[in-house]
């Protein structure tokens, strides 16, 4: 990617999603920019998950526009928008937990590239996959993890996995659900280090319900509340919005 560019990575033109009678997103709009990092906060319900589905492409919007990297991708399936650069964390359940750490990552380094059904064999010197892995794994702190199997590994360390099977793909925007839950205080403390240690060349975009770690990884917040946007703007300035704070301590709000 060219270091000036200015073209948005991710815009989003009143999207909305219905289910039956209900509006889960409502009329959101925004725009990243490279270098950027966007946490989406909202209580329970709030519409983050749905709107996390719509941009990486698991439910097509009921309306509006989606476009990555000043591409439309409003009706692209979800594995399209990946090849593209578009990089969610995965899912523990989807990992081979018999396999190593770094089989793991291997598979999803080798997911984006032509040979992506080769059998894995040993990890040969020079093997461009294999190191690719390994500085995946670096990065996310768990290379001493590299050879035990992922159901050896800890909560949080399985959490460390997701970002480097993420990181490992090359990503051009990188998407992350709810990264520190089920966490412990420690675990979670070495997430938000980790995550805030990532390179500032790769935006982010972040749904995270605890408001304390969101605003310290973000640049940009936006807060949605039954679907809508509430509040966009930079961390303190949403922090201190009082629909905002009415919305955390669970009063109701005419927004
Ligand atoms: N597939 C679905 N079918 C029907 N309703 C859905 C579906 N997915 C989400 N919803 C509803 O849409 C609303 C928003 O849900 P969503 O999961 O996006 O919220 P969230 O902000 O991620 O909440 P949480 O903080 O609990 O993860 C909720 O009322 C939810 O029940
Ligand atoms: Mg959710």
């Amino acid at each position: 990617m060219a270091d000036g560019q200015t073209e948005p990575v991710l815009r989003l033109e009143g999207v909305s999603r219905r289910f039956g009678g209900l509006v889960a997103v409502d009329g959101v709009s925004l725009t990243l920019g490279p270098r950027r990092r966007l946490a989406v906060i909202g209580p329970n319900g709030a519409g983050k998950t749905t709107l996390f589905r719509l941009i990486a492409g698991d439910v097509p919007p009921s309306q509006g526009r989606i476009f990555l990297f000043g591409r439309e991708v409003t009706r692209l399936p979800a594995h399209r928008r990946a090849r593209l650069g578009l990089s969610r964390t995965f899912q523990v359940s989807n990992l081979f937990a018999g396999l190593s750490v770094l089989d793991n990552v291997r598979l999803a380094a080798q997911a984006g590239q032509p040979g992506r059904w080769r059998r894995l064999g040993p990890v040969r010197p020079g093997d461009r996959v294999g190191l690719a892995a390994m500085e995946a794994l670096e990065r996310a702190g768990i290379a001493a993890r590299a050879g035990d199997r992922v159901a050896e590994l800890s909560h949080g360390e399985q959490r460390q996995l997701e970002v480097a099977l993420a990181l490992a793909t090359s990503p051009k925007l990188l998407l992350l659900d709810e990264p520190a839950a089920g966490l412990s205080a420690g675990e979670r403390s070495r997430l938000r280090e980790l995550l805030g240690s990532l390179p500032d060349s790769l935006p982010l975009l972040l749904i995270e319900h605890d408001m304390t770690l969101a605003l310290s990884l973000a640049d940009e917040v936006l807060c949605l509340h039954n679907g809508r946007p509430i509040a966009l703007g930079p961390p303190d300035r949403v922090r201190g919005d009082p629909t905002v704070q009415a919305v955390y301590l669970g009063r109701t709000v005419d927004a």
